[in-house]
């Protein structure tokens, strides 16, 4: 298949990448570079061994989308492209609703221009809101969502199901990722946040190497067994291989689908701590802070739908999560700075 991947150069479209072009896809990516760097491609280069095809676009720019879309003729659509930082929409949400919108908007325009009809949508657990109770299930009904980010993906999935009912001959999956974490084992991508970390890995791995001086667990008087919040994390390749089975999916099945991509295994932060530190050897200090606004006690995922519809279950396990997450820090202190 051809598949384009908007916002393709970000932490986990190019993991998708490589597991699609090692799956023998054919995959171009399309990223302004807003929050990504042009580093990437040149990893993404020795780790296939293929130069990478690469255009450099604003996903919501219609006329430069028209043009890929003419320049190419793909199968399907990827899409990533979006602005992802929680505490940040509060601050921002006129940006990211018009940034989150407008992209999916501007690709489903082009992929019915140019007759694509295949896309995977990069949703999140948070659309579940704080009032379901793990294991959560696809079917389980849209609750309030407690901030923009996430509203913007709880309307995009609206936007895409809504189309795929007037245009029945689409297909879509709505992969809903919980926690990734982790890295490529050859250390070369991973997660690059700018400026102090919102989520608890790229945290943990600045404190391993020194650059921050201790980790504040938010909270330990929570609804579970250690008190700290429990997640479901799932290594970022796993999450990769999901969005293969995805794409190979849709290609012979119209309509849409919700799907969860997570492990179904809830960790508590400590553990992801205790884990970190045993397999790596190295300190993670760390203080008990107050709680964390908006957070809750306990999310994870049921992930039986992506195992019966697509084949695709989780592999990898929490000691590989934190090895390959302190790999990717330890050679690239800096991110794709160095
Ligand atoms: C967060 C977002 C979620 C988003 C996801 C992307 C919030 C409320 N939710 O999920 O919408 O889809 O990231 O990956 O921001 N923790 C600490 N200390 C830290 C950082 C985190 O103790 O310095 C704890 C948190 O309280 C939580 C767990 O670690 O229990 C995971 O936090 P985080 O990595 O930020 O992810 P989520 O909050 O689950």
């Amino acid at each position: 298949m051809k598949i384009l991947l908007s916002g393709g150069a970000g932490f986990i479209g190019s993991h998708t990448y490589v597991e699609l072009t090692k799956a023998g896809h054919e995959a171009v990516i399309v990223d302004n570079l807003y929050n990504a760097s042009e580093k990437v491609l040149e990893r993404l280069q020795v780790i296939t061994g293929k130069p990478v095809p690469f255009i450099k676009a604003d996903v919501a720019d219609r006329s430069a989308m028209r043009a890929v879309f003419s320049e190419h003729k793909f199968d399907a659509v990827i899409h990533f492209a979006g602005y992802k930082a929680v505490g940040e929409s509060v601050q921002k949400p006129i940006e990211y609703y018009r940034n989150n919108l407008d992209t999916t908007l501007t690709l489903c325009e082009c992929m019915r221009e140019a007759g694509v009809k295949c896309i995977v949508f990069s949703s999140s657990a948070t659309v579940y809101g704080p009032l379901e109770t793990s294991p959560l299930e696809e079917s389980m009904a849209p609750e309030d969502c407690t901030n923009p980010y996430a509203w913007t993906k709880s309307m995009n999935e609206r936007i895409l199901l809504d189309a795929v009912h007037a245009m029945p001959d689409w297909s879509c999956a709505l992969l809903r990722y919980f926690n990734p974490i982790g890295a490529h084992e050859s250390g070369l991508i991973g997660e690059d946040p700018v400026g102090i970390p919102n989520n608890l890995m790229p945290f943990i791995t600045q404190v391993a190497s020194g650059k921050r001086e201790k980790l504040s667990v938010f909270g330990n008087d929570y609804n579970t067994p250690d008190g700290t919040g429990v997640r479901d994390y799932i290594h970022v390749v796993d999450l990769a291989r999901g969005h293969v089975a995805a794409c190979e999916y849709l290609l012979t099945h119209p309509g849409a689908e919700i799907i969860n991509l997570g492990t179904g295994i809830g960790y508590s932060v400590l553990d992801i701590v205790n884990t970190f530190m045993r397999v790596n050897n190295i300190d993670v200090p760390y203080v008990i802070a107050p709680r964390r606004s908006g957070d809750m006690d306990s999310y994870y995922a049921d992930p039986s739908k992506a195992k019966a519809l697509l084949g695709w279950q989780a592999e990898k396990t929490l000691d590989d999560m934190c090895r390959d997450s302190w790999r990717w820090q330890s050679n690239n202190p800096n991110g794709y700075r160095d």
